[in-house]
C-alpha cells in the first residue's frame, strides 16, 4: 500500500523509528512482526492508526489518533503492580479463584497472556507459568518486558520473572494438543467488552480492544481448557457477563471490578 494514496485505508499498525534511526533492534522488531515501518517523512497518523516504537528503552505502543492516550508498554517494575504484588493484607481474589497460595508450588498456563499483569501476579505468588500470547505484537510486548524485568534492580520482580515462560501462539490450538507437563490451573482472560473508566490498567486494556477488536474471540477455549487442567480452570468476566461459552462454573469469586468463574477438573486425575 502506499500511504501517500489517500484512496487506500490505511495499516492498522506499523513501526515508528526513533528520528530516523533504524536501530538492530527495530531491524530485528521488523522481521519478528512482519510489520510495515512508517516511511521517512511520512507523519504516523496518516499511515496507521497505532504505532509501536521504542521510548525510553521500552517497546510502547501508541493509537496515532490526535488526543490519544500516552504510549503503554510491559513493566514489571510498574509501582501500582509491585503494590498488588506484595499487598500483605488482601490477597487478590484472582489468586482466591484460582488457588494459588503464597509458598506452595503450581503450575498455571496462562492462555491469554496480554500484558502479562495477572501472570506476573500468579508468578510472584511463587507459581509457575506459561503465557501464550496469540498477537504478535503483544508477544513482542511481552518479550520486551520480561527481558527487561529479567534484569530489574528489584529482586521480588526478577524472581518473579525467571517463573514466567512465554509463548507465542493460538491457545485454541495449543491447548487442543497439550500433551507434555501436566498443568494444575487454566487461566483464560478473553478480551472485555470496552469498558469506560479510566485508571492506568484499564487504559491499557482499553488499548488493546481497539487494537485487536476483530480477532479477540475466546472460541473454545473453555472446553480444552478444561480438558487440559488438573485441578481447575479460571475465567475473568466482567461483573456481569454471561458465563463464557454458556458453560455454568463450579463457583464464582467476586474481584473488585471483575468475576471469577471457576471451574474445579477434581474428578481428572491428570490431563490425558
Ligand atoms: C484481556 S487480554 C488479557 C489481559 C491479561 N490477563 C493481563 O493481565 O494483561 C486478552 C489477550 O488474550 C489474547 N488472546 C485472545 N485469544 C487468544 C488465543 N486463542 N490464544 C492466545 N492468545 C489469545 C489477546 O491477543 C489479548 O492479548
Amino acid at each position: 500500500m502506499n500511504a501517500s494514496d489517500n484512496s487506500r485505508s490505511k495499516f492498522t499498525i506499523a513501526i515508528a523509528d526513533a528520528n530516523g534511526a533504524v536501530t538492530n533492534d527495530l531491524s530485528a522488531l521488523i522481521v519478528q512482526t512482519g510489520l510495515p515501518l512508517v516511511p521517512p517523512n511520512t507523519a504516523a497518523k496518516d499511515f496507521c492508526n497505532f504505532i509501536l516504537f521504542y521510548q525510553d528503552g521500552r517497546l510502547s505502543l501508541q493509537s496515532t489518533d490526535e488526543g490519544a492516550a500516552g504510549a503503554v508498554c510491559v513493566d514489571f517494575d510498574n509501582e501500582s503492580l509491585q503494590y498488588r504484588q506484595r499487598r500483605p493484607v488482601k490477597p487478590e481474589a484472582l489468586l482466591k479463584a484460582a488457588g494459588v497460595k503464597h509458598g506452595q508450588s503450581s503450575h498455571v498456563l496462562d492462555a491469554t497472556a496480554g500484558f502479562g499483569l495477572d501472570a506476573f501476579l500468579f508468578a510472584s505468588a511463587g507459581a509457575s507459568v506459561t503465557l501464550i500470547e496469540r498477537s504478535v505484537i503483544l508477544h513482542a510486548m511481552l518479550s520486551d518486558g520480561l527481558e527487561r524485568g529479567a534484569v530489574s534492580a528489584d529482586e521480588k520482580v526478577r524472581a518473579a520473572v525467571t517463573r514466567m515462560q512465554l509463548l507465542h501462539g493460538d491457545s485454541a490450538v495449543m491447548l487442543a494438543q497439550h500433551q507434555s507437563t501436566p498443568v494444575d490451573i487454566v487461566y483464560l482472560d478473553p478480551m472485555f467488552p470496552e469498558r469506560k473508566k479510566s485508571a492506568k490498567v484499564k487504559k491499557n486494556m482499553a488499548l488493546l480492544q481497539q487494537l485487536l477488536h476483530s480477532e479477540a474471540q475466546a472460541e473454545h477455549l473453555l472446553a480444552n481448557a478444561i480438558g487440559v487442567a488438573s485441578k481447575r480452570v479460571v475465567v475473568k468476566r466482567p461483573r456481569h457477563a454471561p458465563f463464557l461459552e454458556a458453560r455454568k462454573p463450579s463457583f464464582s469469586q467476586e474481584g473488585k471490578s471483575s468475576r471469577f468463574d471457576v471451574y474445579l477438573c477434581a474428578a481428572k486425575s491428570q490431563l490425558a
